[in-house]
């Protein structure tokens, strides 16, 4: 069940007019952390989103700017403007544009000129939410309601969230996320020593039992996906991984601790931010397991200092230590499931060739949230068809591990348990 090469190009291809890229710029998009962007008046911060080149900025009122980073007078990047008085003013010769992308002045032209009321660069609108920085990148007149995704109704003691730059192209990143059938391998030993997973009986689960069973559901949000693993005579394990269109992912929690995510930002086709948070609906995150987080526990990816760029990269082989392998330290010899991730990810190269790979029934996941991609991309391209999640009440889903009877329809079974609202406990185990 390889894909052709046409599925594969319109998949991976993420540029302003082709199918995905037009799909991805129906949604609100996360562009940065908030702690990118904390000052009035502040450093701007170069963005490369869907393979545009942008300028974000927070103004002298606290507004957000996300603008072209090129500069419409000669095409100066507004990288080195000055961010002051509600605007970027190029270093050039001082053209300035507000966060609407309105040029307000230009002293370079003859004070009784008209010119700047006609000259407006590309302007997105943004909106903090969750910690985090979205972008609406669409067509005006189709703006979606605000993101009202789980993990942004929480207060900031809630959840903890990290970035990181992966090289490679964005479905790489997602179809792993996806694939919770390489957590019994890949992450194998970190299952041992992880604190997120103490305490708690799905690990146990997880180890007994490698072959889990896959099944899907399309949903109003996405695609459910359902990891099913025996637990006892009567009962299987269940671990339930939403996919939410158009690039979220839920990581399904374990006993008491938080519940986890990502989202997979494409850079450009060969380049993607991996957002990882953990979340907990009803108490706030203890002090060490923050702490943990920070130096890597979890899903977390322990960064070069001042950068988004892991310290284990593919420059330094992810910093491999084949006696811990050896000594089933580790499965792979990477340390950290974030680098174990990335390592397995960006060997595949920039895009993975999927006409070439042999998929099995563990698959079962990614083909089908491949097939939802697809169907809504063809179906926005060919007959304008609004994609599904742009509705609040459709990203208002979680993920859950629960023990279900045997032989149950799990999407009906865990109906509840997967659906989202602020202050309702987690279902874990
Ligand atoms: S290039 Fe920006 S003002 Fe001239
Ligand atoms: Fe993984």
């Amino acid at each position: 069940m390889a894909l052709t090469r046409e599925q594969q190009e319109t998949l991976v291809r993420v540029g302003a007019g082709t199918p995905m890229g037009e799909l991805f710029r129906r949604y609100w998009i996360p562009v940065l952390l908030s702690e990118e962007l904390v000052e009035r008046d502040g450093a701007q911060v170069r963005v490369r989103i869907l393979g545009e080149d942008l300028i974000a900025f927070r103004d002298s009122e606290g507004r957000i700017g996300l603008i072209d980073e090129f500069c419409p007078h000669r095409g100066v990047s507004l990288f080195f403007a000055r961010n002051e008085e509600c605007g970027l003013r190029c270093a050039y010769h001082g053209w300035k544009f507000d966060v609407n992308g309105q040029c307000v002045d230009m002293p370079s032209e003859p004070e009784e000129s008209n010119f700047k009321h006609k000259v407006r660069t590309a302007a997105y609108p943004c909106v903090e939410r969750g910690g985090m920085i979205w972008a609406y990148m669409g067509p005006p007149e189709l703006r979606p309601p605000e993101p009202a995704l789980d993990w942004l109704t929480v207060p900031p003691s809630h959840i903890f969230i990290t970035k990181r730059f992966q090289e490679s192209n964005w479905l790489q990143s997602l179809e792993g996320a996806i694939d919770s059938s390489h957590v019994g391998v890949l992450h194998r030993y970190d299952l041992d020593h992880d604190r997120l997973h103490q305490d708690a009986e799905g690990p146990k689960y997880i180890k007994a039992d490698t072959r889990p069973k896959f099944e899907v559901a399309e949903a109003p949000f996405g695609v459910a996906i359902g990891a099913r693993r025996n637990a006892d005579e009567h009962h299987d394990y269940w671990r339930i991984t939403p996919f939410i269109m158009p690039f979220h992912q839920m990581v399904p929690p374990y006993g008491g601790n938080p519940t986890g995510g990502h989202s997979f930002v494409p850079i450009d086709d060969v380049n993607v931010w991996v957002y990882s948070f953990y979340y907990h609906p009803t108490k706030p995150i203890p002090p060490e397991l923050r702490e943990s987080m920070e130096g890597g526990s979890g899903i977390h990816s322990v960064n070069i200092p001042g950068t988004y760029r892991p310290r284990a990269n593919r420059s330094n082989d992810y910093q491999i230590d084949r006696a811990a392998q050896k000594a089933r330290k580790t499965f792979s010899g990477v340390k950290g499931i974030a680098a174990q991730d990335a390592a397995c990810q960006e060997s595949m190269g920039p895009i993975q060739d999927r006409t070439r790979e042999r998929l099995g029934t563990s698959d079962a996941g990614i083909i089908a949230a491949r097939r939802r991609l697809l169907e809504a991309a063809i179906a926005l391209r060919d007959r304008g068809e609004a994609p599904p999640a742009l509705q609040p009440e459709d990203q208002q889903i979680r993920s859950a591990s629960l023990l279900l009877p045997k032989g149950v329809a799990f999407l009906e079974a865990a109906a509840d348990a997967i659906h989202a609202e602020p202050g309702k406990p987690l279902v874990s185990l």
